[in-house]
């Protein structure tokens, strides 16, 4: 961890001499560890010179959104908008069932919803202070970095970059603090900064969220069904202590199939979950991975019990490839 304060304090001092009085900061937070990271190095820096957006799309898991809200504040100080955009997803998502439109729909509000906000933020900043530079910080990782062909000093990049409603004039630059460390680095400077364990530590979750985990259309009910059943297996995880064993386990609702159960002294038509858990170095390839019976078990009958319109819970044992790690 001597190495970890000493790459935070570098960060720290590189950030401030980039920036130095010039400007004003804004970082989109997703609730991953990325993101969350480089923000806290840079409100270091900068302290409320940073303004932090989260979008709130409706399609995070049970306890995200708050974990973001509540704890990443509390531990940075940060100050943060949230911007509550749920229906606004739901209504561009109705009718959606073909996985790759769900991406796109997704992806197309995020990027609007964002702009606006950062629009808003530094419109406000602009107008205070007449500041003619913004940036714009970005968890990117040296992996990222190596992958897209960049090299040293891009720092520098600037990045003409078009939100309605700011001046022609205002310039962006990036500010990339993760730009030199791996994903384990990142997260022993996470704990460095005092970040709390369910970000530094989570496992890696896709963009578009529970969006591409409902097999068909997604919708507000099958949302919370979906929530609750993710969080009973996320939850015999971490009491299993298996968290850092696996790559991640997806947790999915097939929310276009019915099957039969019996539960009580009825007949039940619900609904199947899948847990899709996975051993990965890099996502590009993976294992299923092997849980632990009493695990599975508990996560099964938990889940049975107390979601209601789910009536079976299976295990995906597909490796990638053939099968993705995402149903979706
Ligand atoms: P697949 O399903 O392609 O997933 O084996 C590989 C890794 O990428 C994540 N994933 C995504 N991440 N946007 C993201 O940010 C996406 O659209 C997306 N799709 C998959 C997945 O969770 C896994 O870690």
């Amino acid at each position: 961890t001597w190495t970890m304060v000493n790459i935070v304090e570098e960060q720290i001092e590189s950030i401030r001499a980039q920036i130095g009085e010039r400007g004003h900061a804004i970082c989109g937070l997703s609730g991953g560890v990325d993101s969350a990271v480089a923000a806290a190095i840079v409100q270091r820096a900068i302290g409320d010179r940073l303004t932090c957006v989260y979008v709130d799309h409706g399609l995070m898991r049970q306890g995200e959104t708050e974990q973001v809200e509540r704890d990443f504040v509390a531990a940075t100080g940060v100050d943060l908008k949230v911007v509550d955009a749920e229906q606004r997803f739901l209504d561009a998502l109705a009718g959606v069932t073909d996985p790759e439109e769900k991406r796109k729909v997704i992806g197309r509000e995020f990027i609007r919803v964002f702009e606006a906000a950062e629009a808003e933020v530094l419109g406000e900043a602009v107008k205070e202070t007449g500041e003619t530079v913004a940036f714009l910080v970005q968890g990117t990782l040296y992996p990222d970095v190596v992958e897209s062909g960049g090299g040293a000093g891009a720092s520098n990049i600037k990045s003409h970059h078009n939100v309605g409603g700011l001046p022609d004039d205002l310039e962006f630059e990036l500010v990339e603090p993760l730009r030199t460390l791996f994903k384990d680095e990142v997260r022993l400077v996470g704990e460095q900064l005092g970040l709390p364990p369910e970000i530094v530590w989570r496992q890696p979750f896709p963009g578009p969220g529970l969006g591409i985990r409902i097999i068909g259309e997604v919708t507000r009910a099958r949302l919370d069904l979906l929530r609750q059943a993710d969080a009973i297996a996320r939850e015999e995880m971490t009491a299993a202590g298996l968290d850092r064993d696996i790559w991640q386990m997806p947790v999915v609702l097939l929310a276009d199939v019915r099957s039969v159960g019996v539960q009580g002294d009825g007949r039940t038509y619900g609904h199947p979950v899948v847990l899709r858990p996975v051993t990965s170095e890099d996502a590009m390839t993976a294992d299923w991975a092997r849980l632990p019976y009493e695990v599975m078990e508990r996560i099964s009958t938990r889940i049975t019990n107390e979601v209601e319109e789910v009536n079976r819970v299976t295990v995906d044992i597909t490796s990638k490839p053939p099968g993705t790690i995402e149903w979706e």
